[in-house]
């Protein structure tokens, strides 16, 4: 008997597929519960063909066997895509929040051995690097700011935070280098947990033992740990490390105060409180972001000042309050 191997599809969005697309993998269209050849592999897909596709097509498909060459396309033209001001700003920016989400879903697979994480890893810097201009336009922010507060996992978190601080750190003019390592940093910030039951990450904080968040609170340390396979910058490990420490000395793992940290950790640690405060979370609506930030202003000791004088500063300009 033939050994027959099924065929899984992938669905992508058509936005990514740029007009010099050359076939680098076959793309197909969904038909009921069939998929049909659209563009064969090595087959250059004509302006006419793809813009027709733009016009009638909200997903198509490619067989699971091409995700990789699939990611390798995208961090490749991502560029090109997001500077092509022929295609709206909205689209745009959902392409890029659909190829940031499913990099991040794919970084943040559990038990993943530590050469995939490290090849993922490269492939989700080479996007920001490749994005980092695009994302730090305030148009660009306040769209992004709308499709990235949706998700609950940490990998949404992740992402949002990291586009949060690299225009966070923007405000104080911080260098390329810098910049790229602590938006790598605030994406992975809380991959510790990954390695920790959901019932504990997922939980409302208030309705955990003190048991319970003994074992979150090692989400920090995991996270550095989880990143040790590869040469993770120092600054960024740093951003995983503290993330949770406050400017009052009354935070996380280590009770660090202002003066013990670099402005790029600190820089992280804010974005995530606002994240986490805009974000609807299984057990709790988002709050708005004036609401957001005017809880993080009124609790002592969760911001510096001028910090938060420079988000506000940042998010009023993006017209996101
Ligand atoms: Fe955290």
């Amino acid at each position: 008997m033939a050994n027959q191997t099924k065929q899984h599809y992938t669905p992508i969005s058509p936005l990514t597929i740029r007009p010099d697309f050359q076939g680098n993998f076959e793309i197909y269209l969904r038909h009921d519960n069939s998929y049909v050849l659209f563009n064969g592999q090595g087959r250059k897909l004509s302006r006419d063909k793809r813009q027709e596709l733009l016009n009638n097509i909200t997903k198509l498909y490619i067989a699971t066997r091409d995700i990789e060459l699939y990611r390798q396309y995208l961090t490749e033209h991502i560029r090109a895509l997001l500077e092509d001001e022929s295609i709206p700003l909205d689209d745009r920016t959902k392409a890029w929040t659909n190829t940031a989400i499913a990099m991040g879903r794919e970084l943040f697979e559990k038990n993943l051995p530590g050469p995939a994480f490290a090849n993922r890893y490269k492939r989700f810097e080479s996007l920001l690097q490749n994005s980092s201009g695009f994302m730090q336009s305030p148009d660009s922010l306040r769209h992004l700011s709308q499709f990235m507060g949706k998700g609950y996992d940490t990998y949404h978190h992740g992402i949002s935070t990291m586009v949060y601080t690299v225009n966070l750190l923007q405000e104080y003019r911080s260098g390329d280098y810098e910049t790229l390592a602590c938006g790598m940093g605030a994406l992975l910030h809380d991959i510790g947990k990954t390695e920790l039951p959901r019932d504990i990450t997922a939980a409302n904080p208030a309705s955990l033992s003190p048991d319970d968040h003994a074992i979150l609170a090692l989400h920090p340390m995991l996270g550095v740990r989880a990143c040790s396979y590869f040469n993770l910058p120092v600054i960024a490990s740093n951003c995983i490390l503290f993330h949770h420490e406050r400017p009052d000395g009354k935070g996380y793992p280590t009770k660090a105060t202002p003066d013990d940290l670099p402005l790029e950790v600190k820089a992280v640690a804010l974005c995530n409180v606002y994240d986490n405060f805009t974000r609807t979370l299984p057990y709790r609506r988002a709050m708005a972001p004036f609401d957001a930030l005017k809880r993080i202003m009124d609790t002592p000791g969760l911001a510096e000042p001028d910090m938060l004088k420079r988000l506000i500063k940042l998010l009023s300009r993006a017209k996101i309050v």
